[in-house]
């Protein structure tokens, strides 16, 4: 029956289990997997035909293991191979990008600010997304490099990410940027540090449930949804990096010591 299979869901590490949680809370039946693969992680600095390479061999495996959907929880490798991924296999595939349109309507001042990965600011798909919303509204793009390794090591308060996050984003304050946009699903775990570097009236603006109601909307149109409502979905977390670091940074970040990570090696 494929409406019990899983959702499957990647990221280049712990990143995408900001998506994940939201599509945890609004499909509380689902099962899921999913796949940090915190050892070739950050994708954020690597050629995008290597990210494609990685990116096939985790739907490969995801497939493998009966994934009645995709979620592509990273918007690195949505970037550069969302196109191919949903050329390549069968079943429906969701696809985060920076949140640039719900940006441009929350701005009062006209300017917004977009964090996200090297990869993602110079992508084909996120130069199309600022023409296709950004002709009254200016677009200040600020690559981050450094937040994904901090998040990776669970390092999401502290010294080291504030002093980082006030070199990120004072620049867009300081242009007058009243609205940021978190395009690297690693950021959202570095919200409450963010929120009191911006303070109160700047708007920040995530995509996690934005992709949790597609994947409900494409589950229920595909007929896949899960039918049974009485048994809470369970998830497996699978890591191509050391078991025993990523199933720490899987725990603080899930909010449950009790999680176990698989370490699944990929070639
Ligand atoms: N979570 C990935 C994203 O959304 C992180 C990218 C990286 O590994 O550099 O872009």
């Amino acid at each position: 029956m494929p409406q019990q299979s899983p959702i499957g869901i990647f990221d280049s590490g712990v990143g995408g289990l900001s998506i994940a949680r939201e599509i945890r809370n609004l499909l509380p039946n689902e099962d899921m997997l999913y796949y940090a693969d915190s050892a070739y992680c950050p994708y954020g600095e690597k050629p995008p035909a290597d990210i494609k390479k990685r990116v096939f061999s985790l739907c490969d495996f995801l497939l493998s293991q009966g994934a009645k959907l995709l979620v592509v929880a990273c918007n690195t490798a949505s970037i550069v191979s969302l196109d191919d991924i949903r050329q390549r296999y069968q079943v429906p595939v969701v696809g985060v990008e920076p949140a640039v349109k719900p940006a441009v309507a929350a701005t009062k001042s006209g300017t917004i600010g977009v964090l996200a990965t090297g990869v993602t600011l110079s992508g084909d798909r996120f130069s199309s997304l600022v023409a296709r919303y950004c002709h009254k509204t200016a677009v200040i793009t600020q690559p981050a490099p450094g937040l994904v390794e901090l998040v990776e090591k669970g390092k999401i308060q502290g010294n080291e990410a504030e002093q980082l996050l006030v070199k990120y984003l004072n620049p867009l304050l300081e242009q007058n940027a009243d609205t940021i946009v978190l395009g690297c699903t690693h950021y959202p775990f570095l919200r409450p540090l963010i929120e009191n570097i911006v303070g109160p009236n700047i708007t920040i603006i995530d995509t996690g449930k934005a992709v949790a109601r597609q994947t409900a909307r494409l589950l229920k149109q595909m007929k896949l949804s899960c039918h049974d409502t009485t048994k809470p979905g369970k998830e497996l977390f699978y890591t191509s990096a050391s078991q025993e670091t990523v199933e720490q940074v899987v725990r603080l970040l899930w909010n449950d010591r009790s999680v176990k990570v698989k370490h699944m090696p990929l070639t």
